[in-house]
């Protein structure tokens, strides 16, 4: 039995007030003391996804040539393939993560705003024969959006805000759903302090996971090759745990996870937890992992500063000063090693150059 709250769905849709109260309940300890909740009658099919893993496994092992013809660094990797050795966490020291992944945007993003971020407002773009895997990403993508937009509205109503408060944030945000493929140690690295994602907080609102699956060295489905592999958290600080505690998450079956982001965690000063996560390869030669996470975002015109309800001196200090979603994004990315510094210089004033122009003209 697991110690993470399960939240069940139709508890949040139900008109008992039991049945709210205890989802209510759950989402409040699950966000607030590790940051996650597993949840159950999502509605995802779980067929579909099955069939998206082996296609991604089968897909990535398409030959390099083709593969980087579907990186795009033109835009940060934030559309297509993502080789190894690009991502790095912020507090990684510079050890990348052990993984290559995917990056596709599941709905229409807010034109508007791919003028002002290109990145992150890209059209997607897609490897060629491919269309089964293309039509599931986009519709797992969807789907799993879904869940997040109710469990958005049903984690502020636990903490008496107006239902839409984070919801509403997110209309034509810069959504992203990622396909990840956890690569295979060989026998000098298992056993290393080689880790498939260095320990990080995800930089989003709300980021949701269906169940990943293990592969097999013959690059065939199969059970956890090692029952201490997998994503672990640290728990929120406390006077007997000072630094947390490591919990190993482990999903009743069926169950997608929800992880709060740093963006939840700013809006609610601090009251939802952005937990660190760490994903642990297993101690066997040769087996990978897929995994598929879906990153909702808030639109990048929204402030991110916590709702007047939590605001205290400290909260102040701890979560200003403001800015806007946009702009924290950017900053993100260059802290983790896919946008270059030089993108900070669209920031403010672009023209004083013209300045410069009149006066030596
Ligand atoms: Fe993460």
């Amino acid at each position: 039995m697991s110690e993470m709250p399960v939240v069940d769905l139709e508890d949040i849709r139900s008109t008992d007030a039991t049945r709210r109260a205890k989802a209510a309940e759950a989402l409040r300890v699950g966000f607030g003391d590790y940051g996650l909740v597993y949840i159950q009658n999502h509605g995802v099919d779980t067929d579909r996804l099955a069939r998206f893993y082996d296609d991604l496994v089968a897909l990535f092992q398409r030959d390099e040539e083709e593969k980087r013809s579907w990186a795009r660094p033109d835009i940060w990797y934030q559309r297509g393939w993502t080789p190894p050795n690009t991502e790095q966490a912020v507090v990684a020291g510079g050890q990348p993560d052990f993984k290559e992944c995917y990056f596709a945007a599941p709905m229409p993003l807010d034109p508007k705003f791919r003028l002002m971020f290109p990145e992150i407002y890209s059209e997607n773009s897609w490897p060629k024969n491919a269309e089964q895997w293309r039509e599931d990403y986009l519709a797992l993508g969807q789907k799993v959006h879904e869940v997040g937009m109710e469990l958005l509205r049903a984690c502020a109503l636990a903490l008496d805000l107006p239902e839409d408060l984070f919801a509403k944030g997110t209309e034509g945000g810069p959504h992203v759903t990622r396909a990840l493929w956890y690569l295979p140690l060989d026998d000098k690295q298992v056993g290393t302090d080689i880790l498939w994602g260095e320990e990080h907080t995800d930089f989003n609102l709300l980021t949701l996971l269906p169940g990943g699956q293990f592969f097999d060295p013959d690059h065939k489905a199969c059970a956890r090759p090692d029952p201490d592999s997998g994503l672990y958290l640290r728990t929120r600080e406390s006077a007997e745990h000072p630094k947390g505690r490591m919990v190993h998450g482990k999903p009743p079956a069926g169950c997608i996870v929800a992880q709060v982001g740093q963006q939840l965690e700013i809006l609610t000063g601090g009251t939802y937890l952005a937990t660190p996560h760490v994903i642990k390869p297993p101690k066997a030669v040769g087996y990978t992992r897929t995994a598929l996470a879906h990153f909702i975002h808030l639109h990048s015109e929204h402030k991110l500063f916590p709702h007047e309800k939590f605001l205290t001196d400290d909260v102040i200090r701890a979560y200003g000063p403001p800015v806007l979603a946009g702009t924290y994004g950017l900053k993100t990315l260059v802290d983790i090693g896919l946008a270059p510094k030089t993108a900070l210089e669209k920031l403010g004033y672009h023209h004083y150059d013209r300045l410069a122009t009149a006066r030596n003209g």
